[in-house]
């Protein structure tokens, strides 16, 4: 079983047994790192997982944004506690297609299209009232027309090289298995310490 199946099956084991509805079990942690050698993390939805890699969305200027910009090498984490599960993802990540974003930027809810477009997101603003007020103005400026995909904002696809599933296990004895993607694309399996 290569690592995107094993992903596969886990994950489908995820939602599956997802305890309720407040918990998400897409939602992973995307770390970047700029130019500078700062690191950051936070949180960001998986939209779709595949051969071709795991895609995301966000806006384009955001610090993550900026970071991937000078520098596409980017980890992902995923735990899922009811599971006793952990997924980390390392690879290169790349913007998808216009097309794919416009496809997906309109398939969501119209007030998180104009969410995302009233957002300069990761900018300081002068209040959360400003925020409210711009969503405002865009929702009676395009009343009744599409919402245009704005240019800041789409998805990225990361290209995963290297996989780690760890599982709990008695006495701290946990299993962890990595697979590393050679040059040729093949993948190695590997069994680390926990
Ligand atoms: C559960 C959850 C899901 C989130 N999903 C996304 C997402 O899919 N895309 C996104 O841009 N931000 C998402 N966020 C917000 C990010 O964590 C973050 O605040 C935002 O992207 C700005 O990050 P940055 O300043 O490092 O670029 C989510 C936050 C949480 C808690």
């Amino acid at each position: 079983m290569d690592p995107i199946q094993r992903f596969s099956l886990w994950f489908h084991a995820a939602v599956a047994r997802s305890p309720g509805s407040w918990f998400d079990p897409s939602a992973m942690t995307l770390a970047t790192c700029g130019r500078n050698g700062d690191v950051t993390a936070r949180v960001v939805l998986l939209k779709k997982f595949g051969p071709d890699g795991f895609v995301f969305y966000t806006n384009y200027s955001s610090r993550k944004g900026i970071q991937l910009s000078e520098n596409p090498r980017a980890a992902l984490v995923f735990h899922w506690p009811y599971l006793r599960r952990q997924v980390r993802i390392e690879g290169t990540v790349e913007m998808i297609s216009r097309e794919e974003s416009e496809a997906y930027f309109h398939s969501r809810p119209r007030p998180s299209q104009l969410a995302a477009t009233a957002s300069k997101q990761s900018q300081v603003i002068p209040s959360r009232k400003s925020l409210i007020e711009e969503f405002s103005r865009l929702d009676d400026l395009l009343d009744g027309q599409t919402v245009p995909l704005p240019e800041t904002w789409g998805g990225y696809r990361l290209n995963p090289v290297v996989f780690e599933f760890w599982r709990h296990r008695d006495n701290r004895l946990h299993d962890r298995r990595r697979y590393r993607r050679t040059e040729h694309g093949k993948w190695i399996s590997e069994f680390l310490a926990p």
